[in-house]
């Protein structure tokens, strides 16, 4: 854990916590000393691997199993989550997945399944969260604000994507979610935002970057000239959730080396 931990005593539920960003946050917030509940739909094995190195680290952690698309597992995730830790602080809305194909050849499960978990997924947990938020209210010892959500976008809820219309689509859907949440819930000392990554490395995209030839050519859309790693997003998440960040609200900070910068554009046009 760090020297001066910015989450002490608050209690954190990452979604999609055992890989990729959500095991980059999940550890970043562990690290900072909030309670964390890992959640995982599957691979219980690497959720766990996710709370044992939180604990090695001097944290505290839980594996927590449930589809954040479906309301009743949502609900008994919460209900655990609230009885290991008492309630929660901070929401990271991360799960998500990818179902890529051609607009024609776009099966109907294939763009519920993308908007089921990525969208309706977030508003589910964002409910449940708001819900304990509100009931509890401001805790002045632990943050000023009664309850902190972070919604993981994408660069994509501005960047058009041909080939990835269910994901772009969710990913603007995120953004007036979160927006709407954020302007609503302001009064009541309820932060919302959400962090907008490019390319990182993880699973989700891992053709992109699994060949010299891949990273080559995903490299031209980044003007900073690197990939992107989970630890980036988990420093950015670890503060905008603490009270250094306490008036940010309704706002997606980029973290993607440039690619909204649209890069096409520095040799050309
Ligand atoms: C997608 C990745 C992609 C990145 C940049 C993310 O939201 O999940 O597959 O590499 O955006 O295009």
């Amino acid at each position: 854990m760090k020297k001066d931990p910015r989450l002490t005593g608050q209690s954190a539920l990452v979604t999609g916590a055992n890989s990729g960003i959500g095991k980059g946050v999940a550890l970043a917030l562990g690290n900072e000393g909030a309670n964390v509940a890992v959640n995982y739909v599957s691979r219980p094995d690497d959720a766990q691997a996710v709370v044992d190195e939180i604990k090695a680290n001097g944290g505290n952690a839980i594996a927590l199993a449930a589809d954040v698309s479906n309301e009743a597992q949502v609900q008994e995730m919460f209900r655990k989550m609230i009885e290991a830790f008492g309630t929660i602080d901070i929401l990271i809305n991360n799960a998500g997945l990818q179902k890529d194909s051609s607009f024609q050849d776009m099966s109907l499960a294939d763009w519920q399944l993308v908007l089921n978990v990525n969208l309706t997924g977030q508003f589910l947990c964002a409910r449940e969260a708001v819900r304990e938020f509100l009931r509890r209210g401001i805790v002045p010892e632990r943050s000023k604000a009664a309850g902190k959500i972070i919604c993981m976008s994408s660069v994509h809820e501005v960047i058009p994507w041909g080939g990835h219309v269910n994901y772009a689509t969710s990913k603007g859907g995120v953004m007036m979610l979160m927006k709407s949440m954020a302007q609503e819930l302001a009064p009541k000392k309820i932060r919302v935002n959400s962090i907008g990554p490019g390319a990182i490395q993880t699973p989700i995209n891992k053709a992109a970057w699994d060949t010299p030839q891949a990273l080559e050519s995903l490299l031209t859309l980044i003007p900073y000239q690197r990939i992107g790693q989970p630890e980036d997003i988990g420093n950015l998440a670890a503060w905008l959730c603490s009270d250094e960040a306490d008036y940010i609200t309704g706002t997606t900070i980029f973290m993607d080396g440039g690619m909204t910068l649209y890069p096409g554009f520095s040799t050309n046009g």
